[in-house]
């Protein structure tokens, strides 16, 4: 039976994604740009030919929504496909903003395809990635990648490429963590319901192009004032324009607030860093290497948990 391992670590966006032009495919209304980060990664085995469809998520049978993602990605590889097994492992806390999604299907179209016999191209994996989750399509590459929003109606031109790679800036990414559990409202569901009520949601969409031209020089220049100036810019866009839904989508916690506050008190102090923030209270700090460890034992005063992590690999095969 033809099985394949693939490892894929999540990216965390520096450049948001935040609604979709269309949901069927996956087609994102703005690109986006990321930065793909190791040690944390995803571990998921395909067996392509089992007794029954089954997936195994973190040592335990995945939830009838999780298993029509997963299968749903499948039949796009092979509409013909036998029945097959799925195991996957995160070593980080899943669906609490930290990207799992990202890592796990990155790591999934390149276990499926392969454990298929089928050979395809960084550009074609990263498409499929995308119908799992959207940020996906970013993990397939290591280093710093950005999603083109692409033009096509079918999205065939809607993947991500490598801007730069992993070894082109000596940074780490501080995660600061306020809550380890998963969060109060999807990423998928929190884009749609932010797209369909909030009156920002124009001048988000209209906004992200100045931010994806600026944050790629920045990265090419290897300035984090500037990188850090867009990031910023862009997160807190993509909040202000969740929490002006109906209702507010509202994922920020004090501690998140209070982390805010000292990367802007240690920028003061003379420590280039700049903060961003996904769909949860956690909050991440690019930071130059050098500067790594001050700054994260600041955060470690209050978050319940700090990591430090660096500029990570593309997606691949091990087994
Ligand atoms: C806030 O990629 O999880 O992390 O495409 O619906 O699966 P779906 O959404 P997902 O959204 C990620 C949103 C974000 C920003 C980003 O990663 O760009």
């Amino acid at each position: 039976m033809p099985v394949a391992t693939a490892v894929a670590h999540p990216n965390i966006a520096l450049c948001k994604y935040w609604g979709k032009r269309d949901r069927a495919l996956n087609l994102p209304s703005v690109g986006s740009l990321s930065l793909t980060l190791a040690p944390f990664s995803t571990t998921t085995t395909v067996e392509w030919g089992a007794d029954f469809d089954e997936l195994v998520l973190n040592g335990r049978t995945g939830t009838a929504a999780e298993a029509s993602k997963v299968f749903g990605l499948l039949d796009l590889i092979d509409s013909w496909r036998p029945r097959v097994r799925v195991l996957t492992e995160n070593d980080f806390p899943t669906a609490a903003g930290l990207a799992s999604s990202s890592s796990g299907f990155a790591a999934l179209a390149l276990a499926a395809t392969t454990a298929a016999g089928q050979k395809r191209s960084a550009e074609e994996l990263s498409t499929l990635a995308r119908r799992g989750s959207g940020s996906a399509a970013r993990s397939i590459f290591g280093g710093w990648s950005e999603w083109k929003l692409g033009e096509r109606e079918d999205g065939l031109d809607s993947y991500a490429f490598e801007i730069a790679p992993q070894d082109h800036w000596d940074v780490r990414m501080i995660v600061a963590i306020f809550d380890a559990g998963p969060k109060s409202i999807s990423s998928r569901d929190g884009m749609l319901h932010t797209q369909q009520t909030s009156p920002y949601y124009p001048a988000w969409v209209q906004s992200a192009p100045r931010d994806l031209a600026e944050a790629r020089s920045a990265i090419r220049n290897r300035d984090l004032a500037a990188l850090g100036t867009v990031m910023e810019r862009s997160a807190l866009r993509m909040h202000a324009c969740m929490m002006a839904a109906d209702p507010a989508v509202l994922y920020w916690k004090s501690g998140s607030l209070w982390a805010q506050e000292t990367v802007r008190m240690l920028r003061d102090q003379g420590i280039p860093c700049a903060w961003t923030m996904d769909a949860g209270p956690n909050v991440k700090v690019l930071v130059p290497a050098a500067h790594a460890g001050v700054v994260a034992a600041r955060l470690a005063r209050v978050a319940e948990q700090v990591h430090v992590l660096e500029p990570g690999g593309p997606a691949r095969i091990v087994g």
